[in-house]
């Protein structure tokens, strides 16, 4: 077995299009017999006949080292072995696959067959009954051998010898789990005499006159006719007859009209389902239909968290109905074709699709790009081979408008190559490709985490004269629609800065959005270890030598796809309608941000909430609201009459579905805008009650550090001072254009923040009041904060305290938050909170918060990251509730408004473990108090914290309430 040669497959038949056929198959997935060498050299020569020692089972498709044979490893952009193209290393798992058949009858009635392989990764030997069919290269690609003269009557011997690493692995290095094995289905097809062999249908739709322009090219065995029937436009015809279709619904992602459509000859008819759309770029601004379209988009990695790569249909349906709830409207398809059937999905739910080939060379970026396959001429095969594979298998799909070359694969002639092809064979779709900035042979500029300021520019650039000495290329790029095909780095508490993002989309013609990085975090389940827990597991867990930790539990949705809070921030900053109620309450703006629907479908309601009780709702009518227009609507007078409030005052204007659609039921809704108005609540009067250095009226104090010890019986200790958090994987990484610095979690390391410690000052008390000052500082250096805490007693039974916080000394660096902090006993129960919510929220990721009365449970205080780290902020809080184990606690804010978090992991706690199922139960609650904080940034990949939403050292000053409530 050759398995370090540049060159592609060998022995396959032509790359054709994934057809639906009538003729008859038979799936060959199922439990095959299995053995794995540790490599090359020392896997048995007679594997194919001899059942020596060794041999077990595996579920096909499926990875071997996720069925108990070796284990998986992640690594990023490094090679788990040396880079020494085309070699693969020695330590090799080698598996070999063995299945035993008999042909089915309908097989067996036609003389061609053909062999199918969906996916091996990464090369294969392929034998049946001792012939050799040949070679397979590109994981994620289709390989079909002729077997019509090998498959016999009876038992048939299929032998197939996979190995886990290959030459491919240098174009395959995808950020991602290394996962062996024969992972999509194989498939035994009967090919009719006087079949059809292929099929490319063009469908392209004149926005102008409305007609469907189409042509399908069929392949038949022998040349004989094909016709073409489309029944419900009564079509049928010739294939190959250009046809001009009259009165045609285009297909688009928002309404994925499709119609069916049958090629037939005598011997086998095969079922398209064609959407009619035009994909074009003009005045650098990306059309479909003659209209420019938005990428709300997510990049999509196969990833099952017991089954790696494996296809599962309900699964990946289910996916991409939360991916429509939540107003994704496009995928790019990272960094492989995805599993045949979920282009079938693409089409029929509505997905703008990047489908991408099975490519990237990733790993040459650690020796500066040295030797890269991209500019070898001994490659070149190797990636038109792997272009080919993928434009040919899903080239009918509407959903796909744009071809993408690969991933991070640097640039040279083999990928222009590709894209030289691509366009000839399919000029009715634009070719995609980031890796190479000159962008001479692509049709979108297409960019990834680049900065705010760099979008901007992007933006603007456009709107200006070309320069006076533009090069042939530059003006090219000039004339290109400006894309993010990956943004937002959605690892742990993030991605902030995404709505910042989209009102530059929304504002500049030539940006057409972006993909966020990415859908799914690609967690791995432990075995259970008797308690029960699902345990995730990320790089470095299998005991990798190369890895990059936790780097891959990156997604919007956690491995199982349930959602992170990101998702919900994303989905409000994506909205497509945008609804702005006017600070009068006279009016709501409605901005239809639909590529191609008007707000026909929508349901206008509104709401108006007092002090937690709704005062007033409705329905409101909307007027008639094409795609990108703004209309506005008259709020009704009950909106804005004058009604006292003790806290605020609420109306909010939701824009939902009036009808199901098949990914959501009615009611679903596609925008909200809220009018708030807030007042501080009055205090209550002071009680009549003398302070000591012991406390006043239900507080007691540690007379000698100042502490809170207990309120009412109730155990408190607080507050702490403190400006750090336990930090994020945003805030562990350095920021894009920050290189020259370490990251944000270092730099509050190296100024101590981390471990600030608090010295007494003073107490006085002073009539019904006691003053408590504090110096909270630094180790090593003389930063510090001082605080001026003052406790009295109110008659309602509560106590106020009243600080001001002043930083003190040598102040350098930036802070994560200003807070105080306290702690219970007992773990958290629900909590109530008037504020922003329910989702977690900072400064730079609040898009997807409303004001409301929210309860929060307390499963969802905080947010279970597999890598623990701060997390469940909730903004602009008035008021809060927090249920405990005994004792129920309030705490009212008199002033500003504060960021809650509640949490039962102390910030130590989880800054030092490495899984969230190792944290210890504390058996506390924690809870923190922010008068300021930072943003969250997106530096895991990507820019920091915006300088708008960051904290540098600052003076705060707050009065807040605290009352234990009865039971
Ligand atoms: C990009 C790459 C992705 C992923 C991401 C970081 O550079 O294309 O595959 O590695 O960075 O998560």
């Amino acid at each position: 077995m050759d398995i370090a040669t540049p060159a592609p497959g060998t022995g396959a038949v032509a790359p054709r299009a994934r057809l639906r056929s009538d003729a008859p198959q038979q799936s060959l997935d199922g439990r095959w017999r299995f053995r794995v060498s540790p490599s090359l050299r020392s896997a048995p020569a007679h594997w194919r006949t001899e059942d020596a020692e060794g041999w077990g089972e595996v579920e096909v498709p499926g990875h071997w080292n996720l069925q108990g044979y070796g284990s998986p490893a992640y690594s990023n952009v490094q090679m788990p072995f040396p880079l020494d193209p085309p070699y693969p290393p020695d330590a090799n798992p080698i598996g070999d696959h063995r299945f035993e058949f008999v042909p089915s009858d309908g097989v067996l009635a036609h003389r061609r067959r053909l062999l199918r392989f969906d996916g091996i990764e990464s090369a294969a030997e392929v034998w049946l009954n001792d012939t050799l069919l040949g070679t397979t290269r590109g994981s994620r690609l289709t390989h079909e051998f002729d077997v019509s003269a090998v498959l016999t009557a009876g038992v048939n011997r299929l032998a197939v010898r996979v190995a886990q690493f290959s030459d491919a692995t240098y174009v395959e290095n995808q950020d991602m789990w290394w996962l062996p094995g024969v992972f999509r289905s194989v498939t035994l097809l009967a090919r009719p005499d006087g079949g059809i062999d292929d099929v490319f249908v063009r469908a392209d739709y004149d926005p102008a006159t409305g007609a469907g322009l189409l042509e399908a090219a069929v392949e038949v065995d022998g040349d004989r006719p094909a016709r073409i029937v489309i029944p419900e436009l009564g079509v049928d015809a010739a294939a190959g007859t250009a046809l001009r279709l009259d009165g045609i619904e285009p297909w688009s992602a928002e309404r994925p009209r499709l119609y069916d459509v049958e090629v037939r000859t005598a011997a086998e008819t095969v079922r398209l389902r064609v959407g009619f759309r035009r994909v074009e770029v003009v005045d650098a601004q990306l059309l479909v239909n003659g209209a420019p379209i938005m990428f709300r988009g997510v990049n999509r990695h196969e990833h099952h968290p017991e089954r790696g790569r494996v296809f599962d249909a309900e699964v990946v349906r289910e996916e991409l109905l939360l991916m429509k709830r939540h107003h994704i409207n496009a995928i790019r398809t990272s960094h492989y074709p995805p599993h045949p059937d979920v282009l079938d999905l693409f089409d029929e739910l509505g997905f703008w699709v990047i489908l991408e080939c099975d490519l990237e060379a990733h790993g040459f970026d650690r020796v500066g790009w040295r030797g890269v396959p991209s500019d070898e001429p001994a490659w070149r095969e190797a990636y038109l081979d792997r272009m080919r594979r993928t434009v040919h298998r899903d080239k009918n799909h509407a959903a796909v408008i744009l071809w993408s070359l690969g991933n991070e694969s640097y640039r040279g002639a083999n990928l222009e190559a590709m894209a030289r092809w691509t366009k000839q064979f399919d000029p009715t779709r634009l070719v995609h490709y980031e890796g190479d900035p000159a962008s001479r042979y692509v049709d979108v500029y297409s960019l990834m985490y680049a900065p705010h300021d760099r979008i901007r520019e992007l933006g603007e650039e456009r709107l200006q004269p070309a320069p006076v000495r533009a090069t042939a290329d530059e003006l090219h790029r000039l004339s290109l629609p400006v894309i993010q095909c990956e943004f937002a780095h959605a690892m742990g508490t993030g991605p902030g800065g995404m709505q910042e993002y989209w009102d530059l989309f929304e504002q500049y013609p030539r940006l057409a959005g972006g993909f966020v990085w990415e859908w799914i975090e690609h967690g791995i389940v432990a075995p259970d270890d008797g308690t029960g827990r699902r345990r995730m597991l990320y790089g470095g867990d299998f005991g990798e030598a190369v890895h990059d930790g936790n780097f891959v539990m990156d997604g919007l949705v956690d491995a199982d796809r349930r959602p992170r809070p990101g998702l919900i921030h994303y989905a409000a900053v994506i909205a497509p309608v945008v609804v702005t109620v006017a600070a009068d309450r006279r009016r709501v703006t409605i901005s239809n941000r639909y590529d191609t629907l008007s707000l026909g479908h929508v349901a206008l309601s509104w709401e108006r909430v007092v002090d937690g009780e709704r005062v007033d709702a409705g329905i409101l009518t909307l007027p008639s609201c094409p795609a990108r227009s703004t209309v506005d609507v008259e709020l009704p007078e009950s909106a804005r009459a004058p009604r006292p409030h003790a806290v605020a005052d609420v109306v909010t204007v939701t824009a939902a579905t009036a009808g199901d659609s098949p990914w959501a039921t009615a009611g679903h809704e596609v925008g909200s805008g809220q009018d708030v108005v807030r007042r501080a609540r009055p205090a209550a009067a002071p009680a009549d009650a003398t302070a000591s250095d012991r406390g006043v009226g239900p507080l007691e104090l540690d007379p000698a550090t100042g502490r809170v010890t207990a309120l009412g019986g109730l155990a408190l200790d607080g507050p702490t001072v403190d400006v750090w958090r336990a930090p994020t994987d945003n805030d562990r990484d350095y920021g894009l254009e920050e290189l020259d610095l370490p990251s944000m979690a270092e730099r509050w390391h190296d100024a101590a923040i981390d471990r600030m410690v608090t010295r007494l000052v003073g107490i006085d008390a002073d009539g019904g009041a006691v003053r408590v000052r504090t110096r909270t500082g630094t180790p090593i250096f003389d930063s510090a904060i001082d605080a001026t805490a003052t406790w009295s007693a109110l008659e309602d039974g509560a106590v106020r305290l009243d600080i001001a916080l002043e930083p003190h000394g040598g102040w350098t660096g930036e802070w994560a938050r200003l807070g105080l902090d306290f702690e219970l006993p007992g773990a958290p129960g629900d909590v109530d909170l008037v504020g922003y919510g329910p989702v977690p929220s900072y400064p730079d990721l609040r898009s997807g918060a409303r004001f409301g009365w929210w309860r929060i449970p307390a499963g969802e205080l905080t947010v279970g990251h597999v890598r623990p780290q701060e997390s469940g902020s909730r903004i602009d809080v008035s008021e809060a509730t927090i249920r405990l184990r005994d004792a129920t606690l309030r705490i009212r804010s008199l002033t500003a408004p504060f960021a809650l978090t509640v949490s039962p992991h102390s910030r130590r706690a989880l800054a030092a473990a490495a899984h969230d199922w190792e944290l210890p139960d504390e058996d506390r609650t924690f809870v923190a108090l922010d008068l300021a904080q930072a943003g969250v940034g997106t530096a895991s990949c990507g820019p920091g914290v915006l300088p708008r939403h960051r904290l540098f050292p600052r003076a705060a000053e707050i009065s807040l309430t605290f009352e234990r409530l009865p039971l």
